[in-house]
């Protein structure tokens, strides 16, 4: 049974209060609950007119009355797309970002389809980056850890849903995991320091978990964890990939590779020319 309330009509005025309330992207936005929820595009949404049917009308309500209060979209529609594929992301999951798909490019840039490797994802979250590359290479054996048990159970079933077999996600804090050595080191660890939250966009200080954005100190406790341990984390050919922010930390990181003489060091850019990627590797 369809309601007597016109698609359109019910989106204008979800825009008009987003807007005054000053909700970033809130046409974007949503475009997608509209897709997501009935599946009706962008271009049909506007073209035709469609009744809100009966059943929909108090779900599209809860979900803008989300949006309005700048909860991010990924956690009202639940997924989230990164690389190939659509992960659920349900709040309390640290939502993929675009620019960690550049720790894919790196790797696909390295590594041929059937390499058999194996492969630690720290801090795995919804299971993006080591989901993603067990899924392009079948013969990765990887492993993904997280601290945070939502993050662990919302993993399990990304892999499920996404019907990869070859990753076991386990609940594990990196820093007090027992010695095991992997041929590839993927993380786009907590980097933000502790100084920085309050400073971050509503959207991301209330909704992206703590634990995920901030080592709780300077944002450089990972990184140092990463190349203090770096022999007993990768093997003698191996190499460790992770994600760097846009800050004056990265400085700080190049000190540590620097003053480490066993290892060295490759950045990669994004789109946009900044340095977001850093490879280690021992040197040879
Ligand atoms: C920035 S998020 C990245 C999530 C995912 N890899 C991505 O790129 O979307 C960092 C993740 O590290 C996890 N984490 C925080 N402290 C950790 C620790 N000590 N050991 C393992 N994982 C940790 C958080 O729970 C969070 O899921």
């Amino acid at each position: 049974m369809h309601s007597n309330y016109l698609l359109i009509d019910f989106f204008n005025d979800q825009l008009m209060d987003l807007k005054k309330k000053k909700i970033e992207e809130y046409r974007q936005k949503s475009e997608m609950i509209i897709d997501a929820m009935l599946g009706i595009s962008k271009a049909e949404l506007y073209i035709r007119n469609h009744f809100i049917p009966n059943n929909q009308l108090k779900s599209l309500e809860q979900a803008f009355s989300m949006l309005l209060e700048d909860m991010p979209v990924q956690h009202i529609i639940g997924k989230t797309h990164f690389y190939e594929d659509s992960f659920f992301t349900p709040p309390g999951i640290f939502i993929p970002r675009p620019e960690t798909e550049l720790i894919i490019d790196c790797i696909q840039n390295d590594f041929k389809s059937l390499s058999e490797k194996t492969v630690l994802d720290i801090g795995c979250g919804s299971g993006c980056i080591g989901i993603t590359l067990a899924s392009l290479y079948k013969n990765f054996d990887v492993t993904g850890i997280d601290i945070s048990n939502k993050a662990i159970n919302i993993a399990t079933k990304n892999a499920k849903q996404l019907k990869v077999t070859n990753i076991d996600i386990i609940k594990q804090n990196i820093f007090d995991m027992k010695p095991k050595k992997f041929d590839i080191i993927v993380s786009n660890p907590p980097y933000l320091g502790i100084n920085e939250i309050p400073h971050l966009d509503n959207a991301v200080k209330n909704y992206d978990p703590l634990q995920a954005l901030s080592d709780k100190e300077d944002g450089l406790k990972f990184y140092k964890h990463f190349i203090d341990n770096i022999s007993e984390l990768l093997k003698i050919d191996g190499s460790m990939y992770f994600e760097i922010p846009k800050s004056t930390i990265t400085n700080q990181i190049i000190d540590m590779i620097h003053n480490n003489s066993n290892i060295e060091s490759i950045f990669f850019k994004d789109l946009e020319g900044n340095y977001r990627v850093i490879k280690v590797f021992f040197k040879k």
